[in-house]
């Protein structure tokens, strides 16, 4: 238990480079205290002590932001960085040296009984605000890049971006092209959509006007409301 709690201790000293003592780490780290009320939940929940285990669970959350479900396995030297908003299925397996950031979700697409949530192998590293949802393995030293949703299988020593996530590095070398500038610009397209339709509206009331224009009022002919002087 104290070799775990050492080595959660120095995963956030090696990888948060704002943090710079111990007492930082103790005090004022959300994600280690979620992960060290997680290993008291985890405890209670082996022990069939449910509700207990699911209080624990909540408190830390009510404390940290983070919601980690007290069936979840998690390994040692994992950094929670930030925390808030991350949250950890019951199913979820993460293994020793794991980093994942604020926003996070290990979490199942509701279509999977039992088993139905990922398992994150050694040394991957999910970043801000992504999303990995299923049962399904994100490989070793894989990277999940931030704001992506992942769906499948993650290859080991590879890069995932995007929504859904695809593979766009493997083992040091470039296996996608993102084309960013082809990436939709859905703003863009709305204005453009936007300025078709007044367009439209311009040259239906032009052409209205054009009809009226014999019948109505000539050039030169005085306007009947504008009073004599
Ligand atoms: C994915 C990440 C870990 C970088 O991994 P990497 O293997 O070094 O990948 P690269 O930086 O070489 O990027 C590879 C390609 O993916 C793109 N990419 C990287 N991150 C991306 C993301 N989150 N979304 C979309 N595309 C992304 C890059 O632009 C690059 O494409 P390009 O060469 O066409 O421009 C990193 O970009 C990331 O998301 N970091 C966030 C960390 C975090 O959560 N920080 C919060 C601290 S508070």
């Amino acid at each position: 238990m104290w070799k775990q709690l050492r080595r959660d201790m120095q995963a956030v000293m090696e990888r948060d480079p704002s943090v710079r003592s111990v007492w930082e780490v103790i005090l004022a780290c959300p994600g280690f205290h979620a992960l060290q009320l997680h290993r008291v939940s985890h405890f209670l929940y082996r022990r069939s002590q449910f509700a207990a285990a699911r209080f624990v669970s909540h408190l830390a959350r009510f404390f940290t932001g983070v919601e980690i479900h007290p069936g979840a396995r998690i390994g040692s030297g994992v950094l929670i960085d930030h925390g808030m908003g991350t949250v950890i299925g019951e199913t979820a397996v993460i293994e020793d040296n794991v980093t994942l950031y604020q926003g996070v979700t290990l979490g199942g697409t509701g279509k999977e009984k039992g088993q139905r949530h990922p398992r994150v192998k050694e040394g991957a590293v999910v970043a801000c605000g992504a999303k990995v949802l299923g049962s399904f393995t994100v490989g070793r030293n894989a990277r999940i890049g931030a704001g992506a949703v992942v769906l499948r299988s993650v290859p080991e020593n590879s890069t995932v971006v995007g929504v859904p996530g695809r593979v766009v590095v493997q083992n040091g070398q470039r296996v996608s092209d993102l084309n960013h500038h082809q990436a939709p610009d859905p703003v863009a397209r709305q204005l453009e959509c936007l300025q078709a339709q007044v367009s439209s509206l311009q040259r239906q009331i032009e052409a209205l006007e054009a009809d009226k224009e014999p019948h109505g009022r000539q050039y030169g002919e005085s306007n009947p409301w504008q009073l004599s002087s």
